[in-house]
């Protein structure tokens, strides 16, 4: 009988103490927290005007999408794609900043005295499946991906080489696949600020929702 009356108190125990879990939701809490502190600025290095144009939007908006705060263009400066990718964000939400910086060092030296670190994407590095776990004790980074050849200078002052596998492919490709593993999957359900527009995925067919329209500011 009191054997009975001990397994009975200890089950309604382990309930209490789920639905406390449940109440206090701490998974969710520190994850959101992470995603809080967590700061991400994309470096693109050599951009040219007309020639890069189509991948260094490209760049931006993977850039955007992924969960990075800003993209800071090394190189030519490109009005035009600056523009193309703030209507973007004018519309689907933000915050994302685009600037131009003509000296990739000034970048760095600005950066590393806020203390984010430095990581280059190159398929010379080393391999982001060994070093993914010490990555992600970074709070701020700044990821460079490269178009044009990338001076040896670069390799030296960074605080990571990474490459996403070492065979020769995309920096659109190696941006996404780096921002995935850095955030483990959580930019995909980032929130947008301000935007005007979003969509409602469908199993099928296509739902766009105009925010203003509807009267709310998401
Ligand atoms: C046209 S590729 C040049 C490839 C170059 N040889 C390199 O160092 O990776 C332009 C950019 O794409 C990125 N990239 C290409 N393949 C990569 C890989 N396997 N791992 C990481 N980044 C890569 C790099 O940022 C590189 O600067």
């Amino acid at each position: 009988m009191q054997e009975k009356k001990i397994t009975k108190r200890n089950k309604k125990n382990k309930l209490n103490q789920k639905a406390l879990l449940k109440k206090t939701n701490y998974k969710k809490y520190f994850t959101k927290l992470v995603r809080i502190i967590r700061e991400i600025i994309v470096i693109r290095y050599g951009h040219r005007t007309v020639r890069d144009y189509r991948v260094t939007s490209h760049c931006a908006l993977v850039a955007r999408a992924l969960g990075a705060k800003e993209i800071i263009i090394c190189g030519d400066k490109d009005e035009s794609m600056k523009k193309s990718v703030d209507d973007v964000t004018k519309r689907w939400g933000g915050p994302f900043k685009v600037s131009f910086e003509e000296d990739w060092k000034n970048v760095f030296k600005k950066l590393k005295k806020k203390k984010i670190k430095l990581a280059h994407l190159t398929m010379y590095g080393e391999n982001i499946t060994g070093i993914e776990k010490k990555l992600k004790k970074e709070q701020k980074i700044a990821v460079l991906i490269g178009s044009q050849k990338v001076e040896r200078e670069v390799y030296e002052k960074v605080d990571y080489n990474i490459a996403i596998t070492h065979q020769p492919h995309s920096e659109i490709a190696a941006l996404a696949i780096f921002l995935d593993r850095y955030q483990e999957g959580k930019e995909l359900e980032k929130k947008f600020k301000n935007k005007k527009i979003c969509i409602k995925g469908q199993k099928n067919g296509k739902k766009v929702v105009n925010l203003k329209r509807v009267g709310s500011k998401r």
